[in-house]
């Protein structure tokens, strides 16, 4: 009888083992299979884990240009169209001329996206319809196609903000979406946005910019940077770089980043991702020289309510780091964004 009872235990305890090792054996395989999609997903995307600006991350999506052909004859269609020719000559309808009102600086939106908001790295809108509305670290507020809008209304085209069912914006938001409309949710096609040129080891300098700029831009931005007005006067063949009618200090190409990335990828006009004309070098030093110069002020008191989360290239304090104004503005940038 006991030695019944003792086997039973002893069966008993066998079994509990063979059930302890099955899960040691399940959970063991877990974390291994769990490791293994971290690592494909680190190696698939190496892009979404280093120093990000806004319009970096490249989700294997390849974007198609929809065919403005075949927008259909409606009243949203008119929109659209309607919008595509307010990006593409902002100035005449709004510019200082313009001839629905004068509330910007004769910059035309198109100007910076490049081929109406179409070119790759040319700063297109291809992510826009997948991402927005969203939260912005700037503005420390959610922001929908419309104020995003007004924000490059306000600041690169040192502009008055358009009202929210003001028809030219609306106009503008609906062809912006339009392009945009075959992107899957949250996702950001290849070539969206700036392609960030590679930093360099010392800060970006304003005195070699200037050799560079009088080799390379001077022809069509003129002697000043004072760009070249149409014959027609009310918008330009080459936009201004510089002074008043130039973006103000709260846009983005006021930073270094973004201003040398546009230019290596973009300019000389006819370049383009694939084909730069300026080296590393030229466009960081450019970017120095002529965001040097003077341009329009704006009050950015309300900008980046969370210091932490300034750009690298933000160039007014405080600061949540040690760097300098200074250093914020013309880098060098390598070790800054290590940190
Ligand atoms: C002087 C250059 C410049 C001009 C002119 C300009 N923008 Fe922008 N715009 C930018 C920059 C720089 C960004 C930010 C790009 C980035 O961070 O990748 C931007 C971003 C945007 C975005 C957000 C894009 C995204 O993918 O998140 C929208 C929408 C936009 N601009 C609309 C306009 C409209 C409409 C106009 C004309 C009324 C205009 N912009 C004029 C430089 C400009
Ligand atoms: C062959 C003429 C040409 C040359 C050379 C040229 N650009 Fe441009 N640039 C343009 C044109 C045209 C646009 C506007 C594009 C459009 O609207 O399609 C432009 C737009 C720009 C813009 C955005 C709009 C603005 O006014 O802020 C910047 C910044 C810029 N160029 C910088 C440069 C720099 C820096 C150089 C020299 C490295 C340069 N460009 C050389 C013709 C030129």
């Amino acid at each position: 009888m006991s030695t019944f009872i003792e086997r039973k235990v002893a069966l008993q305890a066998v079994n509990r083992l063979l059930v302890l090792t099955r899960i040691s054996v399940w959970l063991v395989a877990g974390v291994v299979l769990c490791l293994l999609i971290f690592a494909t997903y680190f190696v698939a995307f190496p892009d979404n884990h280093s120093a990000n600006i806004e319009g970096t991350n490249q989700p294997d999506f390849s974007w198609t240009v929809p065919d403005i052909n075949s927008v259909p004859n409606s009243h949203e269609g008119d929109l659209i169209r309607y919008g595509e020719q307010l990006i593409r000559h902002t100035s005449v309808y709004l510019g200082p001329r313009g001839k629905v009102k004068p509330i910007s600086n004769g910059l035309n939106c198109n100007n910076c996206h490049l081929d109406g908001g179409t070119k790759t790295f040319g700063i297109n809108y291809s992510g826009v319809f997948a991402n927005y509305p969203k939260y912005r670290n700037r503005s420390g507020t959610i922001v929908d196609v419309k104020e995003r809008v007004n924000e490059c209304i306000e600041r690169s085209l040192n502009g008055q903000r358009m009202q929210a069912d003001e028809r030219e914006l609306n106009a503008m938001a609906a062809y912006i979406l339009w392009l945009g409309k075959d992107v899957p949710n949250k996702v950001t096609p290849i070539g969206n946005g700036l392609k960030q040129v590679p930093f360099l080891d010392r800060a970006a300098d304003p005195v070699k910019g200037q050799l560079v700029y009088e080799a390379q831009c001077v022809v069509c931005h003129g002697n000043n940077g004072e760009g070249l007005m149409k014959a027609e006067g009310n918008e330009y063949e080459y936009p201004p770089l510089v002074g008043d009618h130039s973006y103000n200090q709260g846009a983005g190409l006021y930073r270094m980043s973004p201003f040398a990335s546009f230019v290596k990828y973009n300019m000389p006009f006819g370049a383009d991702y694939t084909n730069p004309i300026l080296s590393d070098e030229e466009a960081w030093d450019v970017a120095a020289y002529v965001n040097s110069l003077p341009r329009p002020g704006k009050d950015l008191a309300g900008d980046w309510p969370d210091i932490s989360k300034k750009p690298f290239d933000y160039p007014f304090g405080p600061y949540a780091d040690q760097y300098t104004e200074q250093e914020h503005k013309y880098g060098p940038f390598k070790q800054m964004i290590a940190r």
